[in-house]
């Protein structure tokens, strides 16, 4: 599997059900892959736009940002068709995208970029309307040099998968909660994962009270017939709720939580530099 960040660098996003601790994790591993020397292009598809806030951009910035989705004037000036058109009509199937980032990221830190792209309606899944079609050119064509890595936040739920934007990625992290119907969704994400050939996948079971959840979980995994994915599991901890919105200084906690995290993100790091997990030790941990 060639996806080596050397090359050409890394594409990653995280899925799951709403509330489950997307947005949480996306700025964390923000915050971990920068501290390690990559330099990270976050995107945001939630419509709430959660994401700035969690990466420490003040509120009254946050409100000003509009998404790539609502930016008519770009979305005409690259797909040749207005937003709302809908079907066909003479729409650019892959336009040029190279600066977007330029012109809409926002720079957080010198190796930090945060892109808010929206996202399409529900209603439209599938659709080959211009809006769909700007935000899929930027997560597939979006072209990244070594070192770089796109992280992504995806809008809660399967639906997404549908439009095709995570197509090309090289790791999904599906997270859960231990409840069944968020299960559910990691579930179906995952299926879709795979039928959109996604390589890598990592479960990130989240809000785990204790050993009962963890068993449940595993349970869930057994009864469903999916193939194991690679699982994690990451402690409730009230300490994120007082951080609130802005995380990131939980890393320099220490707790189960944050050891937790460490954990799956040096897997992740060795993913990323294709190293064996056997490599992994203490001394990549950077906090
Ligand atoms: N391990 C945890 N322990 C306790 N609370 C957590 C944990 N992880 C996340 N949370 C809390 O859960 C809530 C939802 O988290 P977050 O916003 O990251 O979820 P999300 O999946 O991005 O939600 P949405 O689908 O609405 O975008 C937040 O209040 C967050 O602080
Ligand atoms: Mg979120």
């Amino acid at each position: 599997m060639k996806n080596k960040t050397n090359e050409r660098g890394f594409r990653l996003a995280v899925a799951g059900k709403g509330g489950v601790g997307k947005t949480t994790l996306v700025a964390l591993l923000a915050e971990l892959l920068t501290h390690s020397g990559y330099r990270v292009l976050a995107a945001d598809e939630d419509p709430q736009m959660n994401l700035a806030l969690s990466l420490g951009v003040p509120l009254e910035e946050a409100e000003k940002i509009v998404p790539l989705s609502r930016n008519k004037a770009y979305i005409e000036e690259k797909t040749g068709a207005k937003p709302g058109s809908g079907w066909g009509g003479l729409l650019r199937l892959n336009p040029d995208v190279s600066d977007v980032v330029q012109r809409f990221g926002l720079q957080l830190k010198p190796n930090l970029s945060l892109l808010a792209m929206g996202s399409v309606d529900q209603a439209a899944t599938g659709c080959l309307c211009p809006e769909n079609n700007l935000l899929k050119a930027v997560m597939r064509f979006i072209v990244l040099k070594p070192g770089e890595i796109i992280l992504v936040d995806t809008q809660a739920g399967p639906e997404h998968f549908g439009r095709g934007v995570l197509k090309g990625f090289s790791l999904l992290l599906v997270v859960t909660e231990p409840t069944s119907t968020a299960l559910h969704v990691a579930q179906k994400s995952m299926t879709l994962a795979r039928q959109l050939a996604i390589p890598h996948l990592k479960l990130v079971v989240n809000k785990v009270r204790g050993e009962e959840d963890q068993n449940r979980v595993k349970a869930f995994i057994e009864r469903s017939g999916i193939e194991r994915p690679a699982s994690y599991f990451l402690p409730y901890t009230a300490d994120l709720l007082a951080l609130e919105p802005t995380v990131g200084s939980i890393l320099t906690q220490e707790g189960k939580f944050t050891e937790a995290i460490q954990e799956l993100f040096c897997d992740i790091k060795m993913l990323i530099s294709e190293k064996s997990a056997s490599t992994c030790s203490s001394v990549d941990k950077i906090f």
